[in-house]
Formats: structure tokens, sequence, C-alpha cells
């Protein structure tokens, strides 16, 4: 177990009108209990606005939950989000981009008395990580605008990969892309946690994508898990009514 969460809740202030005075709050995560194991693929899926970023948040430690405990049994944490574009700092260069975390890891090292001549390994590992992302050596000088949507996925995931983390929190790491493309990041994904042996907490509102990816689902509503279990589970004998719902969408695409 890596994560485990009980009876997590997060609310906000609901705003309205011109003096922006609170009219009430939104339960936006509404009582959470979950337990992620390591290594594994634990997708979240349900529909806008129903949480999931902001359970994403408070295991991310962005957000402090209002009641109940959260747990996560390791310190190397990453994250992907859904848009490249606004998470990659377009007047930074992809190298100091994809350096930019192990250079924040070194200079610690560096603290501790190492003095490592972290510049000279960088550039190397740097490298790698972009052959492991399947980008060309061309694009360390290009900078984030240079490149397709999910071209900048696969900077945001070397990035991510190249501070060793244990465990990574993508959420809708494929929603802006189309779908050809998406399936190449999927994959990718799939290859680099075999790999490093990363634990996934894969957030989506597309069922497909989370069935693809994951070991095992919950299905969240309104701020609450109202289903979870195995994948093959979930999608075979969905037990709540809402799954079912949400299953019958995609066939009726
Ligand atoms: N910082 C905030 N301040 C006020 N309300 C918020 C804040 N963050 C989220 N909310 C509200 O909490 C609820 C859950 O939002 P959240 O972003 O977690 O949903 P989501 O499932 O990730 O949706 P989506 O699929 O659209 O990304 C929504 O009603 C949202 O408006
Ligand atoms: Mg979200």
């Amino acid at each position: 177990m890596i994560v485990k969460l009980n009876g997590v809740k997060k609310s906000f202030p609901i705003e309205r009108g011109y003096l922006k005075t609170a009219s009430g709050v939104v339960n936006a995560v509404d009582g959470v209990s979950l337990e992620i194991e390591k290594a594994e693929t634990f997708g979240l899926v349900g529909e806008s606005g129903c949480g999931k970023t902001t359970l994403g948040k408070l295991i991310l430690g962005i957000l402090k939950p209002d009641a109940g405990s959260i747990e996560v049994g390791t310190k190397k944490i990453q994250v992907i989000f859904q848009d490249p574009q606004a998470s990659l700092d377009p007047k930074m260069r992809v190298y100091d981009i994809v350096a930019e975390g192990l250079v924040l890891q070194s200079s610690a090292v560096r603290r501790g008395g190492l003095n490592l001549p972290y510049g000279k390994i960088a550039k190397g590992q740097v490298e790698e990580m972009l052959d492991l992302v399947k980008l060309p050596k061309g694009a360390l000088n290009k900078y984030p605008h240079q490149f397709s949507g999910g071209e900048r996925q696969r900077i945001a995931i070397a990035r991510a990969v190249l501070t060793d983390p244990e465990f990574i929190v993508c959420d809708e790491p494929v929603s802006s892309l189309d779908v050809t493309v998406q399936l190449q990041i999927l994959r990718l994904l799939k290859d680099v946690q075999k790999k490093f042996s990363i634990t996934y907490l894969f957030i989506s509102h597309d069922l497909r994508v989370v069935r693809f990816m994951s070991d095992r689902i919950a299905v969240m509503k309104e701020g609450k898990i109202v289903e979870e279990g195995p994948t093959q589970k979930i999608y075979s004998k969905p037990d709540h009514d809402y799954t079912k719902l949400l299953l019958d969408s995609i066939l009726n695409i």
C-alpha cells in the first residue's frame, strides 16, 4: 500500500454575484476512503465536476482536507496534468524544463555535502530521458511551442520520470489529445511504469481510457466513490446504477 485515504472531505465556498459573498458550499470530496497498492494503476473516473482533480490535489498535498486522513508512503511524487501547454514554461528550453526537477534534487544533495557535478550528470540523463519518451536529441534546444500536443506531453513525462518517482498522479493526461496520439501516450505511460515500477493514480472522465490503463477502478459521483473494484469486474458486472449509466453512454456514441 502506497496511498491510504480514510473519510477524506474537502468543500469549497460557492461565491455568487457582484459582491462574491459565499452562499453555501460545494462538497467537492465528500468522505472518500481508498487504498492504492504499489506499482498498480488505480483509475479514478467520473463526470466533470465530480471531484477528481480535488482528490488528486489532496493526495499531492496541494490542498488540505477538512476531515479525514491521508497517508502517502513516499515523498517521491510527481504529477502530469491535462494540458502540457499550460504546465510547461514557454520561455524555457526543453533541456532546462526536463532537467529542472533533477537539478533541484541534486542541489539538495550538494547541500548535504556530496558536491556532485550535477551539470554533467544531468546532461546525459536528460538525453536518456528524451530517448525514453522517443523525442529526438534536437528537441533539447527547442521551446514548448515548437512541439505538437502529444510531443509536449512526452516532455512532461520525461521531466516527471527523470526525478525517479515512485508515485505519479496523472490528471487527464491525454484528454486534450486526439485519439491516435492518446494511444501513443498511454502506451508510453505503461512502458515507463513497467520499467520503473511506478504507481499511478490515473484520473480521467473517459471510461475507455481508464479501462485501458487501470488495474482497479473507482467510480466517483458528486464527491463520493460509488463503486470500486478490479477493472474487469467494473466493466463486466457493474453493481451501481451510475456505473451502468456511464458504461451505456460509451456504447451509445
Ligand atoms: N479552488 C476551488 N474553489 C472553489 N470551488 C472549487 C475549487 N476547485 C474545485 N471546485 C469545485 O469542486 C467541484 C469539483 O471540482 P474538480 O475540479 O475536482 O472536478 P473534476 O472531477 O476534476 O472535473 P473535470 O472532469 O471537469 O476536471 C466542482 O464543483 C468545482 O467547481
Ligand atoms: Mg479535473
